[in-house]
């Protein structure tokens, strides 16, 4: 079976998920962050597209500040032209695995279609048979829109801080093309809302119709 996929970010109230450069900002507070480090260890693997491994070096890690006895999930990239620094801080603890396309060659990364991009469901299958039955995608935009396009995501997490980020170029959680008319437009279905630290999360079942 196709590993489960929830989509997890955080948004400003205005719909942005960084600054015009892509630089990070803190949208979540102290309550969303356990619980970002509680979905982390609940799921077999994290992935990020490699515009957040560049904008933000992120760690990926369970923090046992927030989970006792973490377990540390795979970490998975999405890199179809060979650019995750050598020295990323995803690479210091536990495992990783980077997906990337059939011209490029590197020891060890797993090669998912012949495509500009990553082969979405080519990776899924692969994760399937390394029995990898959930995924939390953690972003950027463009590569949770391609999940979203891709009709992967079964859960839709957004956490709304309460900032406005501004700016016509700030990435969203989910930017590629987007709807190109009102048949792409994906439904999405609240199913469960909380107030952590001063913002809102939503939690949302994905509704792809035929
Ligand atoms: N607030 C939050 O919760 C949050 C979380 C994460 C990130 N961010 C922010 O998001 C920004 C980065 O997002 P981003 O949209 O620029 O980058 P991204 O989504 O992290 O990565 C996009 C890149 O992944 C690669 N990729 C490979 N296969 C893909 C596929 N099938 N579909 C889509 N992308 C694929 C492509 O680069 P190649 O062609 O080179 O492979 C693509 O340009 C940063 O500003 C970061 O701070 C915010």
């Amino acid at each position: 079976m196709k590993p489960k996929v929830i989509v997890n970010v955080a948004m400003s109230a205005d719909g942005k998920i960084a600054l015009p450069d892509r630089s990070e900002v803190k949208i979540s507070g102290e309550e969303d962050f356990k619980r970002v480090h509680e979905l982390r260890n609940d799921v077999d693997a994290i992935l990020v597209g490699i515009g957040t491994v560049l904008a933000d070096d992120p760690k990926l890690t369970v923090k046992d500040r927030f989970v006792e006895d973490p377990k540390h999930p795979l970490k998975i990239v999405l890199d179809s032209k060979g650019r995750t620094p050598k020295d990323a801080k995803l690479f210091r603890e536990g495992d990783f695995l980077i997906a990337t396309t059939k011209k490029i060659d590197q020891d060890g990364w797993i090669k998912c279609g012949d495509g500009k991009k990553v082969d979405l469901s080519k990776l899924m299958k692969i994760l399937e048979k390394k029995g990898i039955e959930s995924v939390l995608v953690e972003g950027g935009g463009e590569v949770i829109y391609s999940f979203l396009k891709e009709r992967l995501v079964d859960e839709y997490y957004v956490f709304v801080g309460s900032m406005v980020i501004g700016g016509r170029n700030s990435p969203t959680p989910a930017d590629g093309v987007g709807a190109q008319d009102i048949d792409d437009i994906i439904s999405l279905k609240l199913f469960d809302h909380q107030t952590l630290d001063d913002g809102m999360l939503l939690k949302y079942r994905v509704e792809y119709h035929d």
